[in-house]
C-alpha cells in the first residue's frame, strides 16, 4: 500500500487559510489533518467548528481530524455534519472507549484511537478490531515543529505485529516531527500514514515536499 500523506494545518497562517487548503488540494496529499485542541486535554488552543465549516467549503480532501480534547463525545455529530471522514479521539480521554468508538461510527465517520507517547499499544488489545486507525503521537500532543521522539519507530513496529496478531486492519498512522528521514523509518516499520505539518508548510515549495513525502 502506497504511503498516506496528511498535511496538518497547525502551524498555517489562518489569515490566509484558504492559501494553504488550495495548495493541499493541488498537491498529492490524501488527506487533511485537523488539530482540534481544547486547551485542557492539551495546553494549547487551535479552532473549533466555524473553522472547520471553512475549511470544508473550500477542502477536496477528505477532513481527518485529531481531537485533543476532553469529552471528545460532545463533538461526534457537529464533526459529522460538517464532512469529516476520519475522527480520532485520545485513548487518555476516553473512560468509555469501546462505547466512543460506536458512536462515532453510528454517525457514519471512520474511528480512530490516539495514542500519547507513554501511553503502550498492549491497553488497545481488546478494541483494535473495532478501529480503522491508530495515531501514534511521535511527540506529545499540543504544538507543531517539535522534536521526533525516538522510540515512536519501536512503537509503531508493535503496533503493526498487534494489528497482524489479531487479523485487524486497522491503518498505523503517525504524528509528530514528520520529515523525510523519520518518515522513512516510521514507514519502514510499518506507518501508513503520516502527518507532516511544519516540515510541509515551512518548505520553500510545499507541493513539492509533499510528492517526496508520497514516495516513502
Ligand atoms: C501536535 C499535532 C500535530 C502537529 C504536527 O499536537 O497533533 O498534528 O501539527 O506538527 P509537526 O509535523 O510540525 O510536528
Ligand atoms: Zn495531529
Amino acid at each position: 500500500m502506497n504511503t498516506l500523506i496528511a498535511p496538518s494545518i497547525l502551524t498555517a497562517d489562518f489569515g490566509n487559510l484558504h492559501t494553504v487548503i488550495e495548495m493541499i488540494n493541488n498537491s498529492e496529499a490524501d488527506w487533511v489533518h485537523l488539530d482540534i485542541m481544547d486547551g485542557v486535554f492539551v495546553p494549547n488552543l487551535s479552532f473549533g467548528f466555524p473553522v472547520i465549516d471553512s475549511i470544508s467549503k473550500i477542502s477536496g480532501k477528505p477532513m481527518d481530524a485529531h481531537l485533543m480534547v476532553v469529552e471528545p463525545d460532545n463533538y461526534i455529530e457537529k464533526l459529522q455534519k460538517l464532512g469529516v471522514t476520519l475522527m480520532t479521539v485520545h485513548y487518555e480521554a476516553c473512560p468509555h472507549l469501546h462505547r466512543t468508538i460506536q458512536s462515532i461510527k453510528k454517525a457514519g465517520m471512520k474511528a480512530g484511537v490516539a495514542l500519547n507517547p507513554h501511553t503502550p499499544v498492549t491497553l488497545l488489545e481488546e478494541i483494535i478490531g473495532d478501529l480503522d486507525l491508530v495515531l501514534i503521537m511521535s511527540v506529545n500532543p499540543g504544538f507543531g515543529g517539535q522534536t521526533f521522539i525516538e522510540s515512536s519507530c519501536a512503537k509503531v513496529a508493535k503496533l503493526k505485529a498487534l494489528i497482524e496478531s489479531k487479523n485487524a486492519s486497522a491503518l498505523i498512522e503517525v504524528d509528530g516531527g514528520v520529515n523525510l528521514e523519520t518518515g522513512k523509518r516510521l514507514v519502514e516499520s510499518g506507518a501508513n500514514v503520516l502527518v507532516a505539518g511544519n516540515f510541509v508548510l515551512a518548505s520553500t515549495d510545499p507541493i513539492k515536499t509533499i510528492a517526496q513525502l508520497k514516495t516513502l
